[in-house]
């Protein structure tokens, strides 16, 4: 066996993990054996630490060095820093955790910390029992708070996370580099990371992945390289969003992707998260992306580098290099597998591989120093970036962050906020919600996670600071808040907790059940199989309604989608609420919400499909329909069938309606340069007629940009926060072509009885565009509508 030497340490993996309740992988890596090596290595290695704040150039020894010369540019100092090291030094830097240079005064490093909702100890460099901060905000999953349609919630929240990040830092229990945000489309419902991205919508995904980088990264200073109060990382690229599902695994997919889906879907949120965003870091995945190991990509790995300017460095998701031999055979020898992607451009290695392997790899001839010395030159200038080669540790506003910027009032009430902006309204019967408190003095909640805080974060999820259950939330409000588990557990396997939760129910004037998924079912190495509620939880929903004395309030817990067309239709249920992994704040929420304090303004942003689309196989990566085998194609982007609810789905207190209240009748791509296009570059026409242009032959996609005014009433008793969601399509439906995008969006306030205006500006060339086969990137002409709500406009788009 090849990976015999580390399944020695398997034993010490339970001690490692014991703190953490659940026995699910709570890593980026490889089975835990692999895991556990760099978990000891992190501890024990020579020179190697666990989380530390010390810096390079403060010793007197040290900074001599031209490293250490503030007064000299990045680049040279980190060029001037490689060429100071041995060998050997040089190669201990290829880890996530690396070593000390003692001689030169430099400290160790652990480039592993995350932080995808709030700082999470699920890396080596978060440590919540190391020093005097033990826990931190955690905010609702990514999921949730991409249904909040608010650019500026995205950005406060990821502004919220930098601080307690830099603050835990300056405490000597955490990094500066994190491995967030996860910015794969959430392409099949049933992939247990969904939960962590923005969703299924590629505009969407790229427009969180801005906001959280630049609100993260908080770069300063000038010059095309600047300095960084922490490092984001955009993760994992690319075409990776399978976990285990039949016979495939995420350490050995083989992700085929057409060129068509690759332009369109899988590629563009990266190129956001690195162009627009940025970011200067990007994680490589596990997966191949037609028949290469993505981190052995050296054409797309360059293409990020050459061609979106990329500043930073290459990470591999956890062993993602020895698995290239080990698991995925694609090379001859591990050293081979050194070869290939320090030559496709990645730099460091999350995991020991490199540490062990890449002294032969040298010996063998499979590389040079050089190719070593191109990677710590990234490396460094990163480090560089974020001052760890200052002499001091600085005085700028973030480094005089301590323990008590952590876990603030402040905090708690953003993560409350997203929460509560996020949260789904689905289906409200004659308007039974909101509840009037007078109305209510005996409320049950019914549920398996009903007193349960782990249920608020999902996965990625530290130490809360104080988390509020559904039930505490709720008896903060109505002191005669009745409980009942229901089901044992959220796997639901048994009816025997019915009777109790049937009696409880009975006595209650207002009974909300809460069901759904945990990470029993949805996580890091863990698909789902089937969309339904798990186990008997419909039984559970069924038993309640029939007994309650008003219709029931179902609320829906966790990331991905659950078919629950029956409650659409069952009159025993009066209301369905989606609240995600709400975060730790999540239980005070939900009792806002049912009373009326907050009008609910969320709105989906992955399609609910109905079970029946669990026969499309998950490893089929096609996101276009294909009839003639009876493939129904994936998001609302291209998807044919039914659906239980629909993308950008969701109900208020309030009804809104909309006016297009100015807009084109017609575009010219002709009015960007108009002379050089319409003479050199015509419109092509196709076989069917209808004319396109590629978008690489428009001269400028900036001065075709157009606005979008709309008048939105909102014709309610409450005042609301509503997300409005423009798409277009075109008016001929074209194979291939989406049956309708996003263009724009915006989360506005709309007060009852009033009516607000917002303008929205579409690219037209980014957002209504789509690749063709070749994966080029055109514009159809012709009439196209822009559509909000049910309010359509048509307009004309001519070359
Ligand atoms: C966190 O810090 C504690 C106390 O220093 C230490 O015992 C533990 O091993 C650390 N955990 C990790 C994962 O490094
Ligand atoms: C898994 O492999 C078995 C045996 O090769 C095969 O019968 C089965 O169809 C495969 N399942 C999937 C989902 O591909
Ligand atoms: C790699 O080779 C091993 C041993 O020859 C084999 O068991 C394994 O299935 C192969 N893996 C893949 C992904 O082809
Ligand atoms: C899921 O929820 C159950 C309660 O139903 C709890 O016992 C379990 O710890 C949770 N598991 C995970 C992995 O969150
Ligand atoms: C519940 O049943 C499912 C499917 O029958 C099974 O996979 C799971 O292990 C069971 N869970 C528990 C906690 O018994
Ligand atoms: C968007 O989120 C920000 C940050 O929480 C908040 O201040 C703002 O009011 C939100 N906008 C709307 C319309 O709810």
């Amino acid at each position: 066996m090849r990976w015999s030497v580390e399944v020695n340490w398997r034993g010490d993996l339970s001690k490692a993990s014991a703190r953490h309740k659940s026995s699910a992988p709570k890593h980026d890596m490889y089975p835990p054996l692999l895991l556990l090596l760099v978990l000891l290595v992190a501890r024990a290695g020579a020179g190697a630490a666990a989380p530390s704040n010390a810096h390079a150039c403060a010793s007197a020894a040290a900074n001599s060095y031209p490293f250490c010369d503030a007064s000299l540019p990045f680049p040279v100092r980190a060029r001037a820093l490689v060429s100071l090291l041995t060998l050997d030094e040089k190669i201990a830097q290829l880890s996530n955790t690396a070593a000390g240079v003692p001689r030169l005064g430099i400290p160790p490093y652990e480039w592993w910390s995350e932080s995808l909702h709030g700082l999470a100890d699920n890396g080596p460099g978060v440590n919540f029992s190391s020093g005097p901060v033990g826990a931190a905000t955690i905010f609702p999953q990514v999921i949730l708070s991409a249904a909040s349609f608010n650019r500026s919630l995205w950005r406060a929240v990821a502004e919220a996370v930098a601080v307690e990040a830099r603050a835990m830092h300056n405490a000597g229990q955490a990094g500066l580099t994190y491995w967030a945000p996860n910015i794969n489309v959430f392409r099949d419902p049933r992939w247990g990371r969904g939960q962590e991205t923005p969703g299924e919508d590629p505009a969407v995904i790229a427009a969180y992945s801005v906001e959280y980088v630049k609100g993260f990264q908080g770069e300063y200073g000038d010059g095309k390289e600047g300095r960084m109060m922490l490092s984001a990382c955009c993760k994992h690229y690319v075409a990776y969003d399978l976990e285990k599902w039949g016979n495939f695994t995420r350490y050995t997919f083989n992700a085929k992707v057409n060129e068509q889906d690759f332009e369109d879907t899988y590629e563009p949120p990266f190129k956001s998260c690195i162009q627009e965003g940025r970011a200067s870091c990007l994680m490589c995945s596990y997966n191949q992306v037609n028949g290469v190991p993505a981190c052995a990509r050296k054409d797309l790995l360059q293409k990020v580098r050459d061609e979106w300017g990329f500043q930073g460095y290459v990470v591999s998701d956890c062993d993602a290099v020895g698995i290239i031999y080990g698991y995925q055979n694609y090379t001859n020898s591990d050293e081979d597998s050194i070869a290939i992607v320090l030559k496709a451009g990645m730099d460091i290695n999350c995991g020991s591989f490199l540490i062990r392997h890449t002294k032969s790899a040298i010996q063998k001839g499979k590389i040079t120093e050089e190719d070593i010395n191109h990677a710590l030159f990234n490396l460094f200038s990163v480090q560089l970036r974020l001052g760890l080669f200052d002499k001091t540790s600085g005085n700028q506003w973030f480094t005089q962050l301590g323990p008590s910027n952590i876990c603030t009032k402040e905090h708690r009430e953003l993560a409350a906020e997203a929460a509560r902006q996020g949260t789904v309204l689905l289906k409200n019967d004659n308007s039974f919600l909101p509840l009037k408190r007078s109305e209510v003095s005996h409320i049950a909640i019914i549920g398996p996670v009903a007193n349960d805080a782990y249920i608020m974060g999902g996965d990625y999820t530290g130490v809360p600071c104080n988390p509020t259950t559904f039930l505490k939330g709720m008896q903060a409000v109505v002191p005669q808040t009745t409980i009942a588990a229901g089901c044992k557990d959220i796997s639901c396997n048994s009816t025997d907790g019915f009777g109790e939760a049937i009696e409880v129910a009975k006595r209650a004037d207002i009974v909300v059940l809460i069901a759904g998924l945990n990470l029993t079912q949805e996580t890091e190495d863990l698909d789902r199989v089937s969309l339904l509620l798990p186990g008997k939880q419909m039984d559970l929903i069924n038993s309640i309604a029939s007994v309650t004395k008003k219709p029931l309030v179902l609320v829906i817990t966790g990331g991905g989608p659950v078919d629950v067309s029956f409650a659409k239709q069952d009159k025993r249920i009066a209301s369905v609420l989606w609240i995600g992994y709400p975060g730790e704040v999540g239980g005070q929420v939900l009792p806002e919400i049912l009373f009326g304090e907050y009008n609910p303004g969320g709105k989906l942003p992955i399609t609910w499909y109905p079970e029946s689309f669990t026969a499309v196989p998950m490893n089929d990566m096609n996101m276009r329909a294909d009839p003639s085998r009876s493939y129904p194609g994936r998001t609302y982007r291209f998807y044919t069938g039914d659906v239980v609810y629909g993308f950008g789905y969701g109900l208020s207190y309030s009804k809104y309606s909309y006016n297009i209240i100015q807009a084109p009748t017609k575009i010219s791509l002709s009015r960007s340069s108009a002379v050089d296009f319409i003479s050199t570059k015509r419109a092509h026409t196709r076989r069917d007629g209808l004319d396109y242009v590629q978008v690489e032959d428009i001269a400028s996609c900036e001065s075709i940009k157009f606005s979008v005014h709309i008048s939105v009433a909102n014709d309610g008793a409450m005042d609301g926060s509503h997300a409005v969601l423009l798409f277009t399509r075109s008016k001929s439906s074209v194979p291939g072509f989406p049956l309708k995008q996003l263009v724009g969006f915006e989360r506005l306030y709309a007060a009852a009885g009033k009516a607000t205006n917002v303008e929205i500006t579409v690219d037209p060339c980014k957002l209504m565009s789509s690749a063709n086969t070749e994966g080029r990137r055109v514009l159809l002409l012709g009439s196209h509508l822009l559509m909000v709500g049910d309010e359509e406009h048509e307009f004309f788009m001519e070359a």
